[in-house]
């Protein structure tokens, strides 16, 4: 019966994809539960290097039924391109399934993504300009096309009729740009359709189905905590929510299902994207960092903002989440720097406070009060036990559980999956 979220503890771009990879070799269900294909979750495993932005990273294990969940946002054709080129380099997608009730990314959604973008001009969000914010207004605006009603092509043309006529008067009256085609969209998506409709299934009775078989089920989230639209950095936020309780939305189940919460933090911060950044490094050592990493956006190849560890940012994240317990990953990447910083509380007109405060001109203003670490400026990638670690290593982590109050259960130095050191139990 233990299911155990997945959960992006930062910006996202925590690592959450080899996390659930690796955990997926002992599970029989992995549920991914929101965002879109905004997210790329990288995966390195024996069957070569992938990145993954539908399809939940459970797919590689072939006891594992995936499920894409009613609280995803689906791009047709990028599912498809997906599972296509799994099968092509040889991994199975038969336990793929589509909750008939995930809302569809449609052309329109795309093109207004940039198109509102471009409108709000020195105010950009920096989305993915994949259309997933479009889309989720749409589901709360009671506009939304959902996968399952690809399934009847008539109800589909009343359906596509209305809606389209409606975007495209905001296409062509307020942004000038030329209609879409009903015609187009509509056999574009038919054929969709016909695609995907062996993968789309009630999911929530196969959930119950495997809770009841006491099966071991991850929720796989998809960015994270502080990009959450309630609790991130809002307006610079995503539009589905990254957190536990997303989780229980998105996937169809209740909270008490839940047993244990993992928060993926990387062992540094990563923004891709506008808003604010408390420890971001505009300088050397940023730049290191993202070289050494190779922190570029896997869904945009933009290049990532880079920072010190966030422990008060952390602290709120543990919080709304209630994690158990954390992963912590690339460290590895550290291993080069003489010290490391810690920013355990924010300089504010000042004072010193010690909360994730909710307005952006607030966090804009905080300077954050770092703590010093002797960095151990050694490689680690080969380590497989904690013990093994150098004792500044240990140290560095040790900080990090008692500031964030969270046992560390599983530390990353590399991407493979066996680059893993397991520390306590998850469950
Ligand atoms: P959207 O989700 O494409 O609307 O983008 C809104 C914000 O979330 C932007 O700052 C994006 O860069 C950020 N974002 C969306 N998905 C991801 C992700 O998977 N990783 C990191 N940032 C993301």
């Amino acid at each position: 019966m233990p299911v155990i979220a997945v959960i992006g503890a930062q910006w996202g771009d925590e690592g959450k994809g080899k996390v659930v990879d690796l955990l997926a070799e002992k599970a029989r269900m992995v549920v991914r539960f929101s965002g879109g294909d905004n997210a790329g979750h990288t995966v390195v495993n024996p069957y070569g290097e992938f990145k993954l932005h539908l399809i939940p990273s459970g797919i590689f294990s072939s006891q594992v039924v995936c499920i894409i969940g009613n609280g995803v946002v689906i791009n047709p054709a990028v599912l498809i391109d997906e599972v296509d080129q799994l099968n092509q380099r040889g991994v199975d997608t038969t336990k793929l399934f589509i909750s008939d009730r995930a809302h569809l990314i449609m052309p329109y959604h795309i093109l207004l993504d940039g198109l509102e973008e471009e409108a709000r001009a020195g105010k950009a969000l920096g989305t993915t300009r994949r259309g997933v914010g479009p889309a989720f207004a749409d589901k709360a605006a009671r506009l939304g096309i959902r996968t399952g009603d690809l399934l009847d092509k008539e109800a589909l043309m009343e359906q596509l009729r209305l809606i389209l006529d409606y975007k495209n008067i905001i296409l062509t009256k307020i942004y000038g740009v030329s209609p879409l085609s009903l015609n187009e969209v509509y056999s574009q998506y038919c054929q969709y359709g016909e695609r995907l409709a062996p993968y789309v299934r009630e999911t929530t009775i196969m959930l119950e189905e495997a809770l009841n078989r006491e099966e071991l089920v991850l929720l796989e989230g998809a960015q994270g905590a502080l990009l959450d639209p309630d609790f991130g950095t809002y307006p610079y936020t995503t539009s589905s929510s990254p957190l536990v309780g997303g989780g229980c939305l998105g996937a169809g189940l209740g909270p008490t299902r839940i047993s244990r919460i993992l928060g993926v933090f990387k062992a540094y911060c990563t923004r891709v994207g506008s808003g604010p950044m408390p420890t971001e490094l505009k300088n050397e050592t940023g730049n290191l960092i993202r070289e050494q990493a190779h922190e570029y956006g896997t869904t945009t190849g933009r290049p990532r903002r880079c920072g010190w560890f966030d422990a008060v940012a952390a602290r709120f994240s543990t919080r709304i989440n209630g994690f158990t317990g954390a992963a912590i990953t690339r460290l590895d990447i550290l291993g080069t720097l003489p010290t490391l910083k810690i920013c355990v509380g924010y300089k504010l007109d000042g004072q010193t406070i010690d909360y994730f405060s909710g307005s952006i001109a607030t966090l804009e203003k905080c300077q954050p009060i770092y703590e010093e670490l002797p960095g151990w400026q050694a490689p680690i990638s080969h380590i497989r036990e904690y013990e093994q670690l150098p004792v500044k290593a240990r140290q560095y982590l040790t900080r990090l559980e008692e500031l964030v109050s969270c046992p560390v259960n599983l530390i990353s130095v590399g991407s493979a999956r066996e680059q893993t050191i397991f520390k306590t139990p998850i469950l």
